[in-house]
């Protein structure tokens, strides 16, 4: 287990960070310029989406091979010099480790196929249909059936994209395997590990059909998620992997529950570090799922409060702690979703960025969020995204959710939304390419919003994040000190202490875009740390403008 409690992550998605040969690709050697940047933030670590070699049915979280990087990335020395050059400067990188499932490109997967007695065929999940259909009803969480046809009635289990095959962690050879090239990359010294929907890895025995009474494709759910050899699989990765070498381990997990976050950190399991949940970054999101946004317009401030407040509370015990984020690759950007991409547009992304670097847990910043970036109005041609396609295809079809409906809803929750290139300057396409048509638009709002007209200002969104990156390493409590709600029942401010014994400090935010006003219960003399308005004292009553947010300390003298 490693310390990750004072870190700072930072995640890449590579395709659009930096690309350095005109390809209209970002690339490792791209990401390599941008380490002054990077080091400047003054973060830690580094999470990187999948680099490895990849058909790029879902941009490489499918894997064809795990031990060479997608050319369009670079090569293995590439990732070295990245590694070499990282380290010097105190940064550690996290490889994207994706051990659910594999590319059926694989060699593995079609060795499976070619030789139905290979060994490689116990990899995976083969298995006759049923009643001329699927061998079971499981919906896969991309909006299909969880089977798709190998050879005659043979299918293979595929929870996420149909070239996406589940790997059966219940073979000792696959465990073996997936730790294998773990240690590969630990030797090449890396700093550990993002794992995707690693709460999946375990699946029923026997693979029965989900609520077989119902019509239609169900979802698998608890036959599926958090099942008990999870935990197993963990322990034994520690002791093979992670523990020996001390690497970092964040856990990426479908529908995870505060008793699954808690049963996989806590401080005794020995399984990982930390974890990240979902429920903020999907508030608003309907039953069916992210292109269910009938309510994203309609969550209020006390519903986001009591997400915070539901995690926060519930990792008080026995150590588990959280990775805290507010968006990611997988999401539209946080302002659209919580903030404002308008008049507030600097002050919201300011008072977010606040809220995550004193929540209880570990900040992760997702690429282009430091600057402000926004979603970009996309249409159907923008797309790129597999899971986009499919879904409004399944809207029209299953649905019956005609296209005219279908498409826009599905361009504004698409998350081709967060892919966007990063705005590196006012220079063409953002400076992310010199080549005239990157793979993926730029937002166009780029001339006004680009890194580099922030880093002259210091009142940026940008150098906020600085701030508050600095305010984790002076004061303490931020990184090991409790979590306390204060105002629970306020309708629009959130406001927290975080404590340990020598320190008390405050957070307060308004997350509305009006004026109000809040009565403190309990006031102390306080120093304002830091605001994204003008700095004030701690009064028992205070009117907050839109907005506004601050981080107050309790004056030692009047401890
Ligand atoms: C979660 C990843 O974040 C997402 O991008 C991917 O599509 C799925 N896992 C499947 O690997
Ligand atoms: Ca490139």
């Amino acid at each position: 287990m490693a310390d990750c409690r004072h870190s700072v992550v930072y995640q890449i998605w590579p395709r659009s960070f930096q690309d350095s040969n005109g390809d209209g690709i970002g690339d490792i050697n791209g990401i390599r310029s941008r380490l002054p940047y990077l080091k400047s933030l003054g973060i830690d670590l580094l999470w990187i989406s999948p680099l490895y070699q990849s058909p790029n049915d879902d941009y490489g979280y499918d894997i064809s091979d795990y031990y060479s990087i997608n050319p369009e990335f670079g090569t293995i020395d590439d990732l070295k010099e990245l590694i070499r050059e990282a380290k010097l400067l105190g940064i550690g990188i996290l490889m994207d480790l994706v051990a659910n499932h594999t590319s059926t490109r694989h060699a593995w997967f079609r060795q499976a196929l070619a030789d139905p007695s290979s060994p490689c065929r116990g990899f995976y999940f083969f298995r006759h249909g049923s009643a001329g259909g699927p061998p079971n009803n499981w919906l896969s969480f991309f909006g299909e059936s969880a089977w798709q046809k190998a050879e005659g009635d043979m299918y293979y289990l595929t929870t996420f994209a149909a070239t996406q095959a589940d790997l059966n962690w219940a073979n000792p050879a696959v465990r073996k395997e997936i730790y294998k090239i773990m240690t590969y990359y630990m030797d090449l010294g890396i700093a550990g590990f993002r794992m995707d929907v690693i709460n999946t890895i375990d699946k029923i025995s026997g693979l029965p059909s989900k609520d077989p009474d119902k019509e239609g494709l169900q979802f698998p759910g608890d036959y599926i998620i958090d099942r008990p050899n999870v935990e197993t699989y963990l322990k034994e990765m520690n002791q093979e992997v992670l523990t020996p070498r001390h690497a970092v381990s964040v856990g990426e997990g479908v529908l995870v529950t505060p008793e699954s976050v808690r049963a996989y950190t806590r401080t005794d399991s020995r399984e990982l570090d930390m974890m990240f949940q979902f429920e903020l970054m999907t508030l608003g999101y309907g039953v069916l799922g992210r292109y269910d946004c009938r309510k994203l317009y309609h969550f209020t401030d006390r519903d986001f409060k009591a997400a915070v407040r539901k995690w926060q509370t519930a990792m008080q015990r026995d150590g588990s702690y959280l990775g805290n984020c507010l968006s990611n690759h997988d999401n539209i950007r946080q302002l659209d979703h919580f903030g404002s991409t308008k008049r507030w547009r600097a002050k919201s992304a300011k008072a977010l960025a606040l809220f995550n670097f004193c929540l209880y847990g570990t900040p992760f910043i997702y690429q282009g969020e430091e600057i402000a970036m926004v979603d970009p109005h996309l249409t159907r041609k923008d797309w790129k995204d597999y899971e986009c396609f499919h879904s409004s295809e399944a809207m029209t079809t299953i649905l019956h959710i005609p296209p005219w409906i279908a498409e826009p809803v599905s361009s504004r929750m698409t998350r081709d939304n967060a892919r966007t290139p990063v705005q590196w300057d006012g220079s063409a396409n953002a400076g992310f390419t010199k080549a005239e048509n990157p793979w993926m638009i730029v937002n166009p709002d780029y001339p006004e919003w680009n890194a580099a007209r922030q880093e002259e200002d210091p009142g940026s969104v940008l150098n906020f994040y600085r701030a508050c990156i600095r305010l984790r390493r002076t004061q303490e409590a931020l990184c090991t000190g409790s979590w306390t709600e204060v105002l629970p029942e306020h309708p629009h401010v959130l406001a927290f202490l975080r404590r340990n014994e020598k320190e008390t400090l405050l957070c307060m935010i308004n997350l509305s875009a009006h004026r109000v006003s809040v009565k403190l219960p309990d006031c102390f003399a306080a120093e304002d740390l830091l605001s994204n308005d003008a700095p004030r004292d701690l009064k028992p009553r205070m009117v907050f403008s839109a907005w506004e947010a601050h981080l107050f300390r309790k004056i030692p003298s009047a401890l």
